[in-house]
Protein backbone atom coordinates (compact mmCIF):
# COMPACT_ATOMS: atom_id res chain seq x y z
CA UNK A 1 0.00 0.00 0.00
CA UNK A 2 1.21 3.78 -1.06
CA UNK A 3 1.42 6.09 1.19
CA UNK A 4 1.80 9.82 0.39
CA UNK A 5 4.46 11.89 1.53
CA UNK A 6 5.43 15.82 0.93
CA UNK A 7 8.96 17.05 0.90
CA UNK A 8 11.17 19.57 -0.70
CA UNK A 9 13.42 18.24 -3.50
CA UNK A 10 16.19 20.84 -4.90
CA UNK A 11 14.20 23.77 -3.39
CA UNK A 12 10.92 22.69 -4.93
CA UNK A 13 7.70 21.19 -2.73
CA UNK A 14 6.64 17.83 -4.27
CA UNK A 15 4.02 15.30 -2.99
CA UNK A 16 4.88 11.60 -3.86
CA UNK A 17 2.88 8.44 -3.02
CA UNK A 18 5.41 5.90 -2.10
CA UNK A 19 5.81 1.89 -1.63
CA UNK A 20 7.03 1.60 2.61
CA UNK A 21 10.71 -0.06 1.03
CA UNK A 22 11.15 2.31 -1.77
CA UNK A 23 14.48 4.16 -1.25
CA UNK A 24 15.12 7.57 -2.10
CA UNK A 25 17.40 6.60 -4.54
CA UNK A 26 14.52 4.94 -6.06
CA UNK A 27 12.21 7.67 -5.96
CA UNK A 28 14.75 10.45 -7.68
CA UNK A 29 16.33 7.88 -10.09
CA UNK A 30 13.32 6.20 -11.42
CA UNK A 31 10.44 8.60 -10.52
CA UNK A 32 11.65 11.87 -10.27
CA UNK A 33 13.98 11.01 -13.02
CA UNK A 34 16.93 12.73 -10.95
CA UNK A 35 19.69 10.70 -12.12
CA UNK A 36 22.62 12.64 -11.15
CA UNK A 37 22.16 10.17 -8.27
CA UNK A 38 24.17 7.13 -8.81
CA UNK A 39 23.64 3.55 -7.03
CA UNK A 40 26.68 1.47 -6.79
CA UNK A 41 26.69 -1.45 -4.13
CA UNK A 42 22.76 -0.48 -2.66
CA UNK A 43 24.04 -0.94 0.63
CA UNK A 44 25.45 1.92 1.97
CA UNK A 45 28.60 1.42 1.68
CA UNK A 46 30.34 2.90 -1.89
CA UNK A 47 28.85 6.63 -1.51
CA UNK A 48 27.88 7.03 -4.64
CA UNK A 49 24.47 7.69 -4.11
CA UNK A 50 25.21 9.92 -1.64
CA UNK A 51 22.49 13.38 -1.58
CA UNK A 52 21.91 16.04 1.36
CA UNK A 53 19.08 15.34 3.68
CA UNK A 54 18.24 18.45 5.53
CA UNK A 55 21.54 19.60 4.84
CA UNK A 56 23.68 16.62 5.72
CA UNK A 57 25.17 14.23 3.64
CA UNK A 58 23.24 10.83 3.82
CA UNK A 59 23.28 7.55 1.62
CA UNK A 60 20.22 7.65 -0.31
CA UNK A 61 19.94 4.12 -1.23
CA UNK A 62 19.16 3.03 2.23
CA UNK A 63 17.14 6.04 2.98
CA UNK A 64 13.49 5.00 2.98
CA UNK A 65 11.75 7.78 0.73
CA UNK A 66 8.48 6.95 3.46
CA UNK A 67 10.61 8.06 6.38
CA UNK A 68 11.29 11.63 4.60
CA UNK A 69 7.66 13.26 4.78
CA UNK A 70 8.81 17.10 5.32
CA UNK A 71 12.56 16.63 4.72
CA UNK A 72 14.58 18.56 2.68
CA UNK A 73 16.83 17.09 -0.25
CA UNK A 74 19.32 18.47 -2.25
CA UNK A 75 20.70 16.09 -4.80
CA UNK A 76 23.70 17.21 -7.47
CA UNK A 77 21.47 18.74 -9.95
CA UNK A 78 20.30 21.48 -7.06
CA UNK A 79 23.73 22.41 -6.62
CA UNK A 80 24.27 23.11 -10.43
CA UNK A 81 24.24 26.50 -9.80
CA UNK A 82 26.18 26.89 -6.67
CA UNK A 83 29.57 28.52 -6.92
CA UNK A 84 31.72 26.01 -4.63
CA UNK A 85 29.95 23.08 -6.70
CA UNK A 86 31.11 24.71 -10.02
CA UNK A 87 34.72 25.51 -8.35
CA UNK A 88 34.21 21.85 -7.11
CA UNK A 89 33.73 20.42 -10.82
CA UNK A 90 35.96 22.33 -12.31
CA UNK A 91 38.79 21.00 -10.62
CA UNK A 92 37.70 17.46 -10.97
CA UNK A 93 38.06 18.32 -14.48
CA UNK A 94 41.42 20.17 -14.20
CA UNK A 95 43.12 17.22 -12.29
CA UNK A 96 41.65 14.21 -13.24
CA UNK A 97 39.23 13.84 -10.53
CA UNK A 98 37.35 11.35 -12.36
CA UNK A 99 37.79 8.29 -14.62
CA UNK A 100 34.49 6.27 -15.39
CA UNK A 101 32.46 8.83 -13.20
CA UNK A 102 30.53 6.39 -11.50
CA UNK A 103 31.41 7.35 -8.15
CA UNK A 104 31.80 11.23 -9.15
CA UNK A 105 28.12 12.61 -8.02
CA UNK A 106 28.89 10.79 -4.89
CA UNK A 107 32.29 12.73 -4.36
CA UNK A 108 31.30 15.96 -5.22
CA UNK A 109 28.55 16.20 -2.72
CA UNK A 110 30.48 14.82 -0.31
CA UNK A 111 33.91 17.13 -1.02
CA UNK A 112 31.14 20.29 -1.45
CA UNK A 113 30.03 19.35 2.02
CA UNK A 114 33.26 18.99 3.27
CA UNK A 115 34.79 22.68 2.16
CA UNK A 116 31.65 24.21 3.67
CA UNK A 117 32.50 23.28 6.90
CA UNK A 118 36.22 23.18 6.90
CA UNK A 119 38.87 25.69 6.35
CA UNK A 120 42.54 25.19 5.24
CA UNK A 121 42.39 21.33 4.55
CA UNK A 122 45.46 19.03 4.08
CA UNK A 123 46.25 16.20 2.03
CA UNK A 124 45.85 13.63 5.01
CA UNK A 125 42.35 15.28 6.07
CA UNK A 126 40.97 14.95 2.88
CA UNK A 127 41.56 11.52 2.57
CA UNK A 128 40.01 10.88 5.57
CA UNK A 129 36.93 13.08 5.51
CA UNK A 130 36.14 11.50 1.78
CA UNK A 131 37.01 7.62 2.99
CA UNK A 132 33.05 6.77 2.75
CA UNK A 133 33.24 7.28 -0.38
CA UNK A 134 34.69 4.60 -2.60
CA UNK A 135 36.00 4.24 -6.04
CA UNK A 136 36.07 1.59 -8.23
CA UNK A 137 38.69 2.94 -10.72
CA UNK A 138 41.10 3.75 -7.89
CA UNK A 139 41.42 7.08 -8.88
CA UNK A 140 42.16 8.63 -5.92
CA UNK A 141 45.02 10.61 -6.35
CA UNK A 142 43.23 12.62 -8.77
CA UNK A 143 40.23 12.70 -6.68
CA UNK A 144 42.55 14.19 -3.59
CA UNK A 145 44.57 16.59 -6.06
CA UNK A 146 41.52 17.69 -6.97
CA UNK A 147 39.54 18.31 -4.00
CA UNK A 148 43.01 20.09 -2.53
CA UNK A 149 42.93 22.42 -5.69
CA UNK A 150 39.24 23.32 -5.12
CA UNK A 151 39.94 24.19 -1.55
CA UNK A 152 42.42 26.39 -2.42
CA UNK A 153 40.54 28.34 -4.97
CA UNK A 154 37.05 27.93 -3.43
CA UNK A 155 34.46 30.82 -3.31
CA UNK A 156 35.20 33.68 -0.56
CA UNK A 157 32.20 33.15 1.18
CA UNK A 158 32.92 29.37 1.86
CA UNK A 159 33.52 27.79 4.25
CA UNK A 160 30.57 27.81 6.73
CA UNK A 161 30.57 26.86 10.83
CA UNK A 162 32.19 23.44 11.35
CA UNK A 163 29.72 20.90 12.67
S1 LIG B 1 24.83 2.95 -3.57
FE1 LIG B 1 24.40 3.87 -1.71
S2 LIG B 1 26.19 3.66 -0.54
FE2 LIG B 1 26.59 2.54 -2.36
S1 LIG C 1 35.90 7.23 -11.39
FE1 LIG C 1 35.17 5.22 -11.75
S2 LIG C 1 34.35 4.67 -9.85
FE2 LIG C 1 35.41 6.48 -9.41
Amino acid sequence: MKTTISLTINGKPRTVAVEPRLSLADLLREELRLTATHLGCEQGVCGACTVLIDGEPARACIALAITLDGAEVRTLEGLADDPLMSTIKAAFQEKHGLQCGFCTPGMLISSWDLLKRKGALSEAEIRVAMSGNLCRCTGYQGIVRSIKAAADQRPAAAPEAAR
